[in-house]
């Protein structure tokens, strides 16, 4: 298994391990408050729809029938005016509402989802890829990758997006980096 081994590890095995085991850290501290968002959403999520649902059938109907009568037949115009600004008011509000909802109710699970194809996919690199690097690569070369490894991840962008590296955004976001993975080599190496 991984060693305790920081950014000032020579081996790029020792960096990838350290790293995985750090994400694990994370995401096992995630797990347990996040289990609770879950209940908790879960629980939510139904009366928060039946409650958009009647709030907004009954504002409509309150606009077609209550307050123009109010306004008409009792000449209470004023006060319509006052109650039909805050049902606008209200209105705007739900409808933001509305619009976080999904994010809301779905992190959970989502969140979940992630963790398990992450976990599954960092053991499997542990499995299949690093004993590659450690039987086939010499020392000496994975001392080098670890190198461009941290300098890649201190420039890599701090945020997720959907496209892979290979694609032309990929290219665009990391291109600049990797070419400059040649310069640093250089510049550490300046005899080889
Ligand atoms: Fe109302
Ligand atoms: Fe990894």
């Amino acid at each position: 298994m991984a060693s305790e081994i920081g950014p000032g590890a020579t081996d790029v095995v020792a960096v990838l391990n350290s790293q995985h085991d750090r994400a694990r850290a994370i995401l096992a501290e995630l797990h347990e408050s996040v289990a609770v968002v879950a209940e908790l959403t879960r629980d939510m999520a139904g009366p928060f729809r039946e409650l958009v649902q009647l709030l907004v059938a009954h504002e409509a109907a309150e606009e077609l029938v209550v307050y123009p009568t109010l306004k008409t037949e009792l000449e209470e115009g004023r006060l319509a005016e006052a109650r039909m600004a805050e049902e606008h008011e209200a209105k705007h509000l739900l409808a933001r509402l509305e619009k976080m909802a999904p994010g809301f109710f779905d992190f959970p699970d989502a969140l979940a989802e992630f963790e398990t194809k992450v976990l599954a996919h960092a053991e499997r690199e542990e499995q299949t890829v690093f004993p590659l690097l450690e039987q086939r690569l010499p020392p000496a070369e994975r001392q080098e990758m670890a190198k461009n490894f941290l300098y890649v991840a201190a420039k890599a962008p701090s945020h997720a997006h959907a496209h892979s590296l290979e694609s032309a955004v990929g290219n665009a976001v990391l291109g600049p980096v990797l070419a400059t993975i040649d310069r640093v080599r250089d510049s550490t190496h300046p005899h080889s």
